[in-house]
């Protein structure tokens, strides 16, 4: 059978610290109250020549080098975010054009946080089909673009960053062992999609109006109402993917989830019953990265010898639309 296997992952986070007691001075707010409330130390904030595509780029580089692939081999790019560097062209397009990857479709697929989950299992469907054989699948944000510096109850979650993996067709089973993704599932619940928008730039409320009312321009959050569905459906998500390929949580190496908040990361695990040392969790230098959060930590897993061949991992994300997902992979790369 035809699988889906990670060939390379790469990801890229700006240079610049924004520490929370930097915030501190810039909003009401405490390391103290920031750290305990949330997890989060520091997050990393673009440059000002910085837009989505750049840190794109920069992850895409990587993850091509680490599959020793060229970017004329990509059949097509896939570009998972919220923070798009304009509404279109899509960002993919720019990162088509800027690796010279003249083979490649390219297009964004819009699902906030939940991207990655969702861009997974796009290409895995794909790939799976036989439409393509090679595909660059990216998370990239620039949070720090779409959230107001004034406003202390959105401003110390986010940061940006970027992961990209190459995604290759293989041939094996890897319910039965093979490396590559077991199963992916992705959900979504529009009626609660005002949890957490960006009203303005669209065609509702089309940039003029911005002008009139600077907020529509940024990111607005009910954070008590998200934090309550976010467990649950995480759970939920995660327990359906371990029933679909029969496997329990004792048997995942690391559990890799969308970094949103530690006391939600805390409650799933307690609820999957997966152990501290299962859970991979880097968002006290990152923050929150969107789509990119689940590269960023997939990363530090496999850097830190936490998942290595062989080894599988459970993914799970949640976010704005409402939207999310899980995917059950065994690493290979
Ligand atoms: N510093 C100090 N005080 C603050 C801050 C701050 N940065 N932010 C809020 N407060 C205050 C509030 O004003 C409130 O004060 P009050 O009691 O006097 O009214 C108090 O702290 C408590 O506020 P809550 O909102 O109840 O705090 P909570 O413990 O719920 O934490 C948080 C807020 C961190 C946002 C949490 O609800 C959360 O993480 N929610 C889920 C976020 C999430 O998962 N998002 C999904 C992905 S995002 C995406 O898709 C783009």
């Amino acid at each position: 059978m035809t699988s889906t296997v990670i060939a390379g992952l790469g990801t890229y986070a700006p240079a610049r610290v924004l520490t929370n007691h930097e915030l501190e001075r810039m909003v009401d707010t405490s390391d103290e109250w920031i750290t305990s409330r949330t997890g989060i130390r520091e997050r990393r904030i673009a440059a000002e020549d910085e837009a989505t595509s750049d840190l794109s780029l920069a992850a895409a580089r990587a993850a091509l080098l680490d599959a020793g692939l060229d970017a004329t081999d990509l059949e097509l790019i896939l570009v998972a975010t919220a923070t798009p560097d304009m509404l279109f062209p899509a960002t993919a397009c720019l990162v088509q054009h800027g690796l010279g990857a003249a083979n490649a479709a390219a297009f964004d697929l819009s699902a906030a946080c939940s991207g990655f989950i969702y861009g997974l299992s796009v290409a895995d469907a794909f790939i799976r089909s036989g439409t393509y054989r090679t595909i660059l699948l990216i998370g990239a944000e620039t949070m720090s673009r779409v959230v107001d510096w004034e406003d202390r109850t959105t401003c110390v979650l986010f940061g940006d960053g970027a992961g990209a993996v190459v995604l290759r067709a293989a041939e094996g089973d890897p319910k039965a062992g093979a490396p590559g993704v077991i199963e992916s599932r992705i959900y979504s619940d529009g009626s609660a999609w005002d949890f957490i928008c960006l009203p303005g730039g669209g065609s509702r409320r089309p940039p003029a109006q911005d002008l009139v009312d600077r907020r529509l321009q940024y990111l607005r959050m009910r954070g008590n109402e998200t934090f309550k569905v976010a467990v649950r459906n995480m759970e939920r998500a995660a327990r359906e993917v371990l029933d679909a390929a029969g496997m329990k949580p004792e048997s995942l190496k690391v559990v890799v989830p969308h970094q949103a908040n530690i006391r939600i990361l805390n409650a799933v695990a307690e609820r999957l019953g997966v152990t501290e040392e299962q859970m991979v969790v880097n968002l006290d230098t990152y923050g929150n990265t969107s789509a990119a959060s689940i590269p960023l930590a997939l990363r530090d897993a496999v850097d830190q010898g936490r998942l290595g061949t062989g080894d599988v991992a459970l993914l799970v994300a949640f976010g704005s639309g409402l939207t999310w997902g899980s995917s059950l992979i065994r690493w290979g790369c």
